[in-house]
């Protein structure tokens, strides 16, 4: 209660004072509350979704998002009076990112994560609600608006999906668990989303569980064609054998335990998880690898009879399996015959659980579109991987897929033919 009088006190004062305040004893403490909302913005990335890459102003919004309903634009969230959130109370703003009723009353539609910004703290929501009224530039543009076909296009209907499905209040600490474990734990399950994408969603869009108690919670799902792998302890196609210190090194610069990040993860690493503090990354990085193998799929054996079998046979090149030449030909100079990548440069795909996730569609995407690894202050260069489309046919695509998932002691379902297919009428390309 003295924090949110003091908060009201602090507006008063700094209407009243304007930037004369940012001098006086009351001002360092704004511009700190502002500060720390500039990192939460960054921790919920706000800018992924309500700025357009490649030169969009800072939140003026117009990025449209993919849903199964149809395309969705974001808004303008900067502090403008008439096209952006200027004339949001802070009650307003709460209300909007916790329940998904913008100040008009209008219902947002669950691609904007209420359901997990639901859980955000109150100390939180102040230093955000600071940060957005006061240390972003408002842009005076009007950001498109969403065209739905019908149903979809009657926000009313809404009121029953949160009736339904948002039941999440604020994050309450596990007593069972210390304090690191708790802030990973708020960080994933609030402001960062994570299950926004890796969690299986429900025939109405809605997320499969927020939190461990669920056994689908990160199991893995599917948005906007990425699919975004199963975080729990699964040693195949989770992060089983992927360590602390290797989950923290892939947040912070998109490369860890010989993984890159790739897809719609790039965006998370560039826009937010990179300028997360390494105290909250390690925390994030320990409720990882505290949760327990849930919907296991692919293994990993590398020491097993089949995997030196084709060592030998890929140093002698004498192999005859289909996918294996166009694996030499084509991918082998970046991630080499034994597929154990380059280090800071090409990620391995021997043992790499995104290889044997049992969901292909992040996969084939990335080979028939290509991909940049992450650009970050930190973090190793970007390197590109070249698309396919043009080089390799639906079947080669599906047959090197295959090769991968089934050499150097990995085992995953083969991918066939139509499942490339598919996701390339699904994706046009
Ligand atoms: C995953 C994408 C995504 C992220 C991340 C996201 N938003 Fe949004 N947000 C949206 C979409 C989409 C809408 C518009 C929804 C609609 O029109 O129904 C929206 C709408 C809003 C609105 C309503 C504005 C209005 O009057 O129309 C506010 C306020 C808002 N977002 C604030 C935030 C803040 C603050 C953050 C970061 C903590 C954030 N958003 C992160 C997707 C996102
Ligand atoms: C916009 C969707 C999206 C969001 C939000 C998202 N991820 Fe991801 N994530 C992906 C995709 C797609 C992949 C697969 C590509 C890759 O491995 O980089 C991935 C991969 C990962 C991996 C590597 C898994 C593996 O087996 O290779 C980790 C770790 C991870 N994400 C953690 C997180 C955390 C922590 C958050 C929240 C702070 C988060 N992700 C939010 C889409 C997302
Ligand atoms: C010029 C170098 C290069 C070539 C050739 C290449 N790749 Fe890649 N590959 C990369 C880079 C760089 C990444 C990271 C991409 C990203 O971050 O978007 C990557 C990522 C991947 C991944 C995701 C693994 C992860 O952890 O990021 C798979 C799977 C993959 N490549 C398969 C292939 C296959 C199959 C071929 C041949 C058809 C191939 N690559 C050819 C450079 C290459």
């Amino acid at each position: 209660m003295r924090a949110r009088a003091f908060f009201f006190g602090w507006l008063v004062a700094t209407l009243a004072v304007g930037s004369a305040s940012a001098f006086s004893q009351d001002g360092a403490a704004d511009a700190e509350l502002v500060k720390r909302g500039e990192y939460l913005a960054k921790a919920g990335d706000c800018a992924g979704c309500h700025t357009v890459p490649q030169g969009g102003a800072p939140f003026a919004g117009g990025l449209g998002m993919g849903s199964p309903f149809g395309t969705i634009m974001t808004s303008n969230i900067t502090p403008d009076m008439q096209f952006g959130i200027g004339e949001y109370s802070y009650e307003e703003f709460v209300k909007a990112l916790r329940e998904g009723v913008a100040r008009d009353g209008k219902h947002l539609y669950p691609a904007m994560p209420y359901p997990s910004f639901s859980k955000i703290s109150d100390d939180d929501m102040r230093a955000l609600y600071a940060y957005f009224m006061h240390g972003v530039q408002p842009v005076h543009k009007a950001a498109p608006p969403t065209k739905l076909p019908f149903p979809f296009s009657q926000r009313w209907a809404l009121v029953f999906w949160n009736l339904a499905f948002t039941r999440e209040g604020l994050y309450k600490p596990s007593p069972e668990h210390d304090a690191q474990w708790n802030r990973g734990a708020y960080l994933m399950q609030s402001l960062g989303h994570c299950g926004a994408c890796h969690t299986p969603r429900g025939p109405a869009y809605e997320e499969r569980g927020y939190d461990q108690s669920s056994k689908h919670y990160l199991t893995g799902g599917v948005n906007d064609h990425w699919f975004a792998p199963n975080l729990t302890g699964d040693p195949g196609s989770g992060l089983g054998r992927v360590r602390q210190h290797e989950i923290v090194a892939f947040l912070k610069g998109g490369h860890g335990g010989g993984l890159v990040t790739f897809g719609s993860m790039v965006q998370v690493v560039e826009d937010s998880t990179q300028y997360m503090s390494d105290d909250d990354l390690n925390a994030i990085a320990v409720y990882l690898k505290s949760l327990q193998a849930q919907n296991p799929s692919g293994a990993y054996a590398p020491h097993s009879r089949a995997a030196s079998l084709t060592a030998t046979a890929m140093h002698t090149g004498e192999v005859a399996r289909p996918g294996s030449g166009i694996f030499m030909s084509y991918c082998a100079k970046c991630h080499q015959a034994d597929g154990a990548g380059v280090a800071n440069k090409y990620p391995k795909l021997a043992g790499n659980p995104a290889v044997l996730a049992a969901d292909t569609t992040s996969l084939i995407r990335l080979v028939v579109e290509g991909g940049s690894s992450p650009e970050t202050h930190d973090g190793p260069e970007c390197k590109k991987m070249p698309a396919f489309a043009q080089k390799l046919t639906t079947t080669e695509i599906a047959q090197v897929l295959t090769f991968i998932r089934t050499t150097w002691g990995n085992n995953a379902r083969p991918v066939s033919t139509r499942d490339v297919q598919t996701l390339r009428a699904d994706i046009h390309k």
